[in-house]
C-alpha cells in the first residue's frame, strides 16, 4: 500500500473515497437533526463538508450516523467534491479521541472498504498533535491492509486490495508530515513482516526457514547477521536450549542481529555505554514434548515464535529509522517435538550459565531456551535486556487479551519501556515478582525447576527468566495472550497482531529522552 500526505485543498482531492471523522456529540444527537450547524460541528468546519449537511443532517437522525467508534456510513458522489464517495466515521467522544482511535479508525476504512471496488483512500486528520495523528492513521491503513489469506487460492486477493492512502492534512507543511507518514509506514511494514511470519504454518517456518527469514531481512535492511548452529550451541554449553531441541528432527539456530548507530551520530548521550538486547522466544512449534499438550487447539502453537517474530520485526523497522543506541536482537528458535531422543520429565541440564535445571516438565521450553539466549546476550555486552515471549496460558487467566504482562528487576527500566509502550499505542500491564514468588521455584535435584507450582504460573515463569537476567537490567513481556487474535475487528484481522514490534522500536527510539 502506498501512503502519502495531501495538502491541497479536500474538494480537489480525486480519491475513490475521502473520510471524515465525525464525534458523538449529545447536543446534535438531541437538536432538530435538520439543523446544519450541529451537523458542521460535529464533523469538520471545512466548507465542502459541510455542504453535505443535509445529508450529514439526516443520516444523523435516521441513526445511521451516530459519531460511534468506528461505524461508518457512504455517501456515493457527494456534491462539489472531487472523490467519489464521502465516508464519515465515527470518532467517539471528542475528547477521548486520541492517536489510538486514529489508528483504529484508518484500519476500519481499510478493511471495510476494500474489496468494494475502492482503492485509494483519503482520511481527514486535523488533531493535534497533528504528527502524532498522522503516524497512527498511516500504521492503522497499513496494519488494515494485511490479511492471513495467503494460503486460499480460490481468493481474487488483487481485487480486494486498497493500493493507496492519503492522510489528507489541507494548508499543511508537506516537508514536516512527510517524516511522520514515512515512520507510520515502516513501522506497520515491519509489523506486518511479523504477522507474516506468525501466520506462516510449522511445516513451511521450521527454525531453519526462521534463521533463513531472519537472515534475508538483515541483508535487505543493511544489518549485521551472524547465527550459530548445533555445534556452535554445544561449544558454548548452551544445554537448556539443546534440551529442548533435540527432541526434533530439525536443528535448533541461535540468531543474531545487530544494528549500530552511525558513527555520525556521535557519542551518543545517555546511549554511550548502554547496549540494548531484544530477545524473542522462538518455538515454531510447541507440542509440549513428552508433557504432550492436548490435541484440542494445538494448531495454535504455531505461534509461540510470535516473540521472535517480533523482533525480526522491530530490527527490521530500527534499521530503517536509525535510533542513537545500539540494539541486537537473539532469537533462539527450537522445535519443541517428540521424536526418540525427546527430553524426558526429570532430566537434569547445565545452562549456559552454569546454573542445574531440573526439567519437570517439557511444556515448560519456552523459559529454557530463553536462559541460553538471556545469558548469550549478557556474555556479548548487553546492559538492558527486553524478551518478548508466548511464554505462559496463565497470562490470559491474569490479563485476558487485551494487556501483554509485563515482569522486571529494574523498576526504572521498566517504566521507560511503559512510557514507550504508551506512546506505541500498545497496552502493557505489570505484574509483581516480589521475591515470595520465588520459594515456588525449588527443585530436590539441580539448582531450578522448570516450573512453580499451580499457582502464579507467569510471575514463576518470569522468575525462572530472572535467575538468569539478574543483575542486568531486563524486562519481560508475556505476549501469550496477545499476540494472536482470534476474532478479527474492524480495523485488525483475525490472527497474529505483531504485538511488542511498536513498543520496541519505541524504546529504542526515546532512549536518550529524559525519563
Ligand atoms: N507456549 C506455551 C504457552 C502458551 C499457552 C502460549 C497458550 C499461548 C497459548 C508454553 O510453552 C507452555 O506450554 N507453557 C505452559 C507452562 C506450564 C507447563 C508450567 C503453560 O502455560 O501451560
Ligand atoms: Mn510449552
Ligand atoms: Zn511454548
Amino acid at each position: 500500500m502506498q501512503v502519502q500526505i495531501e495538502t491541497s485543498p479536500l474538494e480537489n482531492l480525486g480519491a475513490d473515497a475521502l473520510a471524515v471523522v465525525v464525534f458523538e456529540s449529545e447536543e446534535a444527537q438531541a437538536a432538530h437533526a435538520a439543523e446544519a450547524p450541529a451537523v458542521a460541528s460535529s464533523a469538520t468546519p471545512d466548507p465542502e463538508i459541510a455542504a453535505q449537511g443535509g445529508w450529514l443532517a439526516e443520516a444523523r437522525s435516521s441513526g445511521e450516523v451516530s459519531g460511534k467508534l468506528y461505524e461508518i456510513a457512504v455517501l456515493h458522489r457527494p456534491q462539489g467534491l472531487a472523490a467519489k464517495r464521502l465516508v464519515v466515521i465515527g470518532g467517539g467522544n471528542r475528547e477521548k479521541f486520541s492517536p489510538v482511535e486514529a489508528r483504529r479508525v484508518a484500519g476500519t476504512l481499510v478493511r471495510s472498504l476494500k474489496g468494494k471496488g475502492v482503492r485509494t483512500i483519503a482520511l481527514l486528520i486535523d488533531s493535534e498533535p497533528l504528527a502524532e495523528f498522522v503516524t497512527a492513521a498511516v500504521e492503522g491503513a497499513v496494519l488494515g491492509g494485511w490479511d492471513s489469506n495467503k494460503y486460499k487460492t480460490d481468493l481474487k486477493k488483487t481485487d480486494k486490495r486498497v493500493d493507496s492512502f492519503i492522510v489528507a492534512v489541507p494548508g499543511a507543511d508537506t516537508n514536516l508530515l512527510n517524516g511522520s507518514v514515512e515512520r507510520g509506514r515502516v513501522i506497520a511494514e515491519s509489523q506486518n513482516l511479523t504477522r507474516d511470519l506468525v501466520n506462516e504454518p510449522a511445516n513451511k517456518l521450521t527454525p531453519t526457514a526462521l534463521e533463513q527469514a531472519a537472515r534475508q531481512m538483515a541483508s535487505e535492511a543493511g544489518l549485521e547477521y551472524q547465527s550459530l548452529d548445533k555445534q556452535a550451541m554445544t561449544d558454548l554449553g548452551m544445554g537448556a536450549l539443546l534440551g529442548v531441541a533435540q527432541g526434533s528432527d530439525n536443528p535448533p539456530h541461535l540468531i543474531v542481529i545487530k544494528y549500530r548507530p552511525s558513527l555520525l551520530a556521535g557519542p551518543a548521550g545517555a546511549a554511550g555505554e548502554n547496549h540494548l538486547a531484544l530477545v524473542g522466544k522462538g518455538v515454531t512449534f510447541d507440542t509440549g514434548g513428552i508433557s504432550i499438550k492436548p490435541s484440542d487447539g494445538m494448531e495454535k502453537m504455531k505461534y509461540d515464535m510470535a516473540g521472535a517474530a517480533a523482533v525480526v520485526g522491530a530490527m527490521r523497522a530500527i534499521a530503517q529509522l536509525r535510533p542513537p543506541i545500539p540494539v541486537t536482537g537473539y532469537i533462539p528458535t527450537v522445535e519443541n517435538m517428540v521424536n526418540g531422543n525427546a527430553q524426558r520429565p526429570g532430566d537434569i541440564v547445565t545452562a549456559m550459565s552454569g546454573k542445574t535445571i531440573e526439567v519437570l516438565n517439557t511444556d515448560a521450553e519456552g523459559r529454557l531456551i530463553l536462559a541460553d539466549a538471556i545469558t548469550y546476550a549478557i556474555r556479548n555486552g548487553a546492559t538492558h535486556i527486553v524478551d518478548a515471549a508466548t511464554l505462559t496460558g496463565a497470562i490470559a487467566i491474569a490479563l485476558g487479551h487485551y494487556n501483554v504482562g509485563a515482569f522486571t528487576n529494574n523498576q526504572e527500566f521498566l517504566n521507560r519501556l511503559l512510557a514507550a509502550s504508551r506512546e506505541a499505542g500498545e497496552k502493557i500491564w505489570q505484574l509483581p515478582m516480589d521475591d515470595e514468588y520465588k520459594e515456588y521455584l525449588k527443585s530436590a535435584f539441580a539448582d531450578l525447576p522448570n516450573i512453580g507450582g499451580r499457582y502464579g504460573g507467569s510471575i514463576t515463569a518470569a522468575w525462572f527468566l530472572r535467575e538468569f537476567a539478574d543483575p542486568t537490567p531486563w524486562v519481560h513481556l508475556d505476549i501469550a495472550s496477545t499476540a494472536w487474535l482470534d476474532d478479527s475487528k474492524s480495523w485488525m484481522s483475525k490472527g497474529p497482531t505483531g504485538v511488542a514490534v511498536r513498543t520496541f522500536v519505541q524504546l529504542a527510539a526515546d532512549w536518550d529522552r529524559p525519563a
